[in-house]
């Protein structure tokens, strides 16, 4: 293209870039009830497990995709905001409709893990960029949902996803503040560690 032709027509972005994305890509504890998450919405997001690194590339790693009609199932089952136990999080009516229970077909492994780390964050940045959000949940009742659901394999992380609702900010911190999230007049303030404080020297 000529210079002046690529002057008036600038390429259009169509995904947000990937620090747009990761900014976004908070956790949310509070989510719209009116919008149900459909079927092809969860298949997208699963399907990043297709595309990701894999310790040894084991791929042991499964998902159940469980819509609204199958909510009751894990809902009792997950604990959410741990760290502001006088909220009882979710809230009534904002609770999360939709979930990806994350299994193992062996036995939890650091490998494991660390597939199990880069495969649920890769699933929220999907979910994001098709403007949904979502939440790791590692307090779950692992039994629980296991029988509810009959997986064949045990969970290890269950994601909820949905539209989230909760104004969340990020607020920098030196590494010896405190990191636990707080909220104050209804804004979720979420410490992170300066980028000074990371590097090792
Ligand atoms: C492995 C893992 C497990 C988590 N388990 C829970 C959980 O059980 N309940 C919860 O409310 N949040 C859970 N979280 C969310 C964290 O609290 C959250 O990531 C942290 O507060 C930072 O907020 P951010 O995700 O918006 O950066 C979990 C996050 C990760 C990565």
């Amino acid at each position: 293209m000529e210079d002046h032709l690529r002057a008036a027509a600038p390429a259009k972005r169509t995904t947000p870039s990937l620090s747009r994305l990761l900014e976004r890509n908070r956790s949310h504890r509070a989510y719209d009830s009116s919008f149900i998450v459909r079927e092809d919405q969860l298949r997208r997001i699963v399907d990043v497990a297709t595309k990701v690194p894999s310790a040894r590339n084991q791929q042991v790693l499964r998902f159940r995709m469980v819509l609204s009609d199958e909510k009751h199932k894990v809902l009792p089952h997950i604990r959410l905001g741990g760290a502001l136990p006088e909220l009882h999080l979710p809230r009534a009516g904002e609770e999360p409709n939709a979930f990806i229970v994350i299994c193992s077909t062996v036995a939890v492994s650091h490998y494991v893990s660390v597939d199990l780390g880069i495969v649920a964050q890769s699933m929220l940045l999907q979910a994001v960029e098709i403007g949904l959000n979502g939440i790791c949940i590692g307090a779950f009742d692992a039994k629980a949902v296991k029988q509810e659901l009959s997986l064949p394999y045990d969970p290890v992380l269950v994601l909820a996803i949905g539209r989230g609702k909760d104004n969340i900010r990020l607020k920098p911190i030196t590494e010896d503040d405190n990191h636990a999230y707080y909220r104050e007049d209804d804004i979720h303030y979420v410490p992170k560690v300066r980028v000074e404080d990371l590097i090792l020297k």
